[in-house]
């Protein structure tokens, strides 16, 4: 099992790193926790120990300590993460003081070090915490920016510990980042499109957007920068993605032909509507005065067009059918120029649109195809990426 080592000093959102552990735990990590002696005066180390069933450390010269365990520690994980780090902890790092457990293994550890700060202010704001920070940049330890809002002592401003949620994917980027994703685009589109008839009336279909918020989640773990294009969802977006909401297929294609000249890597979640209004009222029609029959046309084939300019870009997309998926999928996939198809049917319960699960068919030009049965859309995203991945270092060595 993957371990990483939390160290926790002594803040007031200390109860955060509650979550952060299992939010760890969740992704298949074991968590050892190092505290400071300040922090046990806000939290019994045990807390942490039954979290993570693994004793928490406190000192350097514990009774039941294995000898030199900082050292031998090191070894075991892939990720040093300091959160909460007070003021004092970061300006201990920067100038190499290892007084404690914590601060002797940040000098020992080889693993990548993620430090996410925790106090008040003025503290944050200081010249000399903000040259600390500068130092150990420059060394390569990476900081999740505190958030800006209330702070334990009243005031409002920066130094409130960075949502867990975010600390932790941020940490999982810096274990699991690959050179394939590194410094490259990653365009992902998700969720539904809205064709409206007047101001409160409008088609679209079922997609909740969670697979492509899924491979966006993915694509920023293996350390790609990730664009997101999201038609209208209640999903709260992935920390560390930029995210811009549309709610049209015009809109989403402008959106998306605004980010593609600098996009290596297109994922066409999206389920745009087909068709749209030919006509849109600016006021809400009367029930009295509507007609029997609208007209309506096709909205513009946004991944059609992209793989007409395609260039070194890897395009995949997706189709969603009820009945013969591969078959329909297959013509998708010639006539839209994708080099990857993820095939759904849409009329099985339980997977599909809105649920939390699928059963894909990916396909390739090649006549290759792989069936994905029935697991998480987590679990897809990564099955994805993965092979997009594979073509993307096909590329690499036939260039
Ligand atoms: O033709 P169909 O809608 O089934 O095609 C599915 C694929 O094409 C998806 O990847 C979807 O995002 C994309 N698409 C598009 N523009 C449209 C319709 C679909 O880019 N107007």
């Amino acid at each position: 099992m993957k371990k990483i080592a939390l160290g926790v000093c002594s803040s007031v959102s200390i109860y955060k790193a509650c979550e952060i552990i299992r939010l760890f735990q969740s992704e298949g990590f074991g968590v050892r926790v190092i505290m400071t002696e300040k922090a046990t005066r806000f939290i019994d180390p045990y807390l942490f120990t039954s979290l993570t069933g693994e004793r928490t450390i406190v000192h350097l010269f514990d009774d039941q300590q294995r000898p030199i365990e900082h050292i031998s520690l090191v070894d075991e994980v892939s990720l040093l993460l300091v959160a909460p780090a007070t003021a004092n902890l970061i300006g201990k790092m920067a100038s190499g003081i290892a007084d404690d457990f914590l601060t002797t293994f940040y000098l020992a550890a080889k693993c990548p070090v993620l430090v996410a700060p925790a106090m008040n202010e003025a503290m944050y704001l200081h010249p000399q915490t903000q040259e600390n920070i500068r130092k150990l940049k420059s060394l390569g330890v990476e900081f999740v920016e505190p958030d800006t809002g209330y702070l334990a002592c009243g005031k409002k401003g920066p130094g409130r510990l960075a949502p867990p949620e975010k600390i932790v994917q941020q940490g999982l980027r810096l274990v699991r980042a690959k050179d394939t994703f590194r410094d490259k685009v990653v365009l992902v589109t998700a969720g539904p499109t809205r064709e409206f008839l007047d101001p409160v009336r409008f088609v679209s279909n079922p997609a909740s957007g969670k697979m492509g918020y899924e491979l966006a989640r993915e694509a920023y773990q293996l350390g790609a920068e990730v664009i997101l294009i999201s038609g209208p969802t209640w999903l709260e977006p992935p920390p560390g993605v930029y995210l811009e909401r549309v709610t049209e297929a015009a809109e989403m294609k402008e959106a998306v032909l605004k980010h593609y000249a600098r996009a290596r890597v297109v994922l066409m979640t999206a389920a745009v509507a087909d068709f749209r209004f030919r006509k849109t009222r600016p006021e809400k029609i009367r029930k009295t005065e509507i007609e029997r029959t609208l007209e309506i046309e096709t909205t513009p084939d946004i991944l059609e067009e992209l793989g007409q300019h395609k260039g070194q870009r890897l395009l995949v997309g997706f189709a969603a059918e009820t009945g013969q998926a591969v078959e329909k999928a297959l013509e998708k996939m010639k006539r839209k120029q994708v080099d990857l198809m993820v095939a759904n049917d849409v009329s099985q319960p339980e997977v599909g649109f809105a649920s939390d699960e699928n059963e894909v068919v990916l396909l390739w030009p090649d006549g290759r195809s792989r069936k994905i049965p029935r697991t998480s859309k987590r679990k897809i995203s990564q099955e994805i990426l993965a092979e997009v991945e594979v073509l993307l270092n096909e590329r690499k060595s036939k260039r």
